[in-house]
């Protein structure tokens, strides 16, 4: 017999499809709202509309699963549990961007009935589900809030959502306890907070690692200048040495969640979280800093540059936020002829890794796919890699 009905609202991102297929896969009855026709489209015929691992098994099931993709916001109607898994961008001052998240809100209020659940599973400001429930109560709807946080990493939310315990608010113990017992299906580990707590936690999870990314980048760039290897004393540091044990490797840290996430928190605390400001300097300036010391002993002007690698993880093709974009516009504008590539992206103005090999004599590695490690590079090619990968 079929579980209660849900439905996700942004329910082919990269949150809310992985949710949708899990929650699928455990029989419940799932409707994923959205408003991308494409990528709804790709999904109904079996196609990944990105990468994520395990997501290619589970959408090839979905016939013997009770699960569907709609743009019709009709289906929030019947639904008992309304997840919100809608984007929480930051504005181009690095402020978060409220009246996105709310607007879309508004659009779902006349759909909603009372005795509904909404869970909300973006990323949001603290204090955004405290405004959302007083919204509801303005508007005489009895529905239960809470707020339940993701914190799978992107391309591993297929496994990290059995594997990572689940943090819940709610506006009430009856939406406490059913929020628990739908998780319960996917993770054993339910950890109970209120509103604010479950938010700020989410926040700081992602602020810690974007901070640690900026030591680490911060650390390859003294090397750098001192002339020394960051990759051996990186090593030398970690070395059954238990307590630097998860002390990262540099690298662009970008992507949609950790800078804005970091952001987010700095605009909470009065914009006075000084190490959240400092951590985004060092990161985004990364590719500056690279073209920087290229410079002092090569001529870039004029020069044909190859960039592999424009997602912003390895082996994802997710390009949001990516900061080889940056390295790109930055190389033009030294004057650089830039050719960009990527294995698994499709895009009329990148290259083939063949023709960055043939064509350019600098190539930077922008992403750090496996594949690459493959390459034997020419040895009259330059090669810049901040991630310690060739
Ligand atoms: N990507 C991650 O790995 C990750 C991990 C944890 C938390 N988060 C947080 O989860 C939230 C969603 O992130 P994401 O990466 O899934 O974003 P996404 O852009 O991949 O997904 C959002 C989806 O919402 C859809 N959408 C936009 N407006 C809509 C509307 N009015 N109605 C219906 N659908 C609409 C979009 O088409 C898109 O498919 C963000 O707050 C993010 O910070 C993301």
């Amino acid at each position: 017999m079929l579980k209660t009905k849900i439905s996700i609202i942004g329910g082919v991102g990269h949150v809310g499809l992985p949710l949708a297929f899990s929650l699928a896969s455990k029989k419940f009855d799932v409707t994923s709202i959205d408003v991308d026709k494409k990528k709804i489209e790709k999904i109904k015929k079996k196609v990944l509309p990105f990468k994520e691992k395990g997501l290619k098994e589970l959408i090839k099931k979905q016939d013997k699963m009770s699960i569907r993709f709609t743009e019709n916001y009709n289906f929030i109607k019947k639904s008992k549990i309304v997840f919100i898994t809608l984007g929480t961008p930051i504005d181009e001052y690095f402020n978060p961007n409220f009246a996105i998240f709310f607007d879309n809100f508004e659009k779902i209020i006349p759909f909603l009935r009372n005795g509904q659940t909404i869970i909300l599973r973006s990323t949001v400001y603290p204090g955004t589900t405290r405004k959302i429930e007083k919204i509801l109560k303005k508007k005489k709807l009895k529905i239960g809030l809470a707020f339940c946080p993701e914190r799978i990493s992107q391309g591993n939310g297929v496994k990290e959502l059995v594997n990572l315990p689940q943090i819940i608010s709610a506006s009430d113990n009856k939406t406490y306890n059913l929020c628990a017992k739908i998780f319960r299906n996917l993770t054993p580990n339910i950890i109970k907070t209120n509103f604010e707590e479950a938010e700020v936690t989410k926040l700081f999870c992602n602020t810690w690692r974007y901070l640690k990314f900026a030591i680490a980048n911060q650390f390859y760039t003294i090397c750098k200048d001192k002339n020394l290897n960051f990759e051996v004393i990186r090593n030398a540091m970690m070395y059954k040495y238990d307590r630097a044990k998860d002390f990262p490797k540099s690298g662009f840290a970008a992507g949609p969640c950790l800078l804005k996430d970091t952001m987010q928190l700095s605009a909470y605390s009065r914009q006075l979280f000084t190490f959240g400001h400092s951590a985004m300097l060092v990161n985004e300036t990364l590719p500056e800093f690279l073209i920087n010391d290229l410079k002092k002993n090569k001529k870039i002007y004029n020069v044909k540059v190859g960039i592999l690698g424009m997602a912003f993880k390895a082996n994802n093709d997710d390009i949001r936020d990516s900061l080889a974009f940056k390295l790109k516009k930055k190389l033009e504008y030294e004057g650089c002829k830039v050719y960009c590539s990527d294995i698994y992206l499709k895009d009329r103005n990148f290259v083939s890794t063949k023709k960055i090999l043939n064509t350019c004599k600098i190539i930077f590695i922008g992403c750090p796919h496996d594949q690459y490690k493959k390459i034997k590079f020419k040895k009259n090619i330059k090669v810049v890699d901040c991630w310690g990968f060739i």
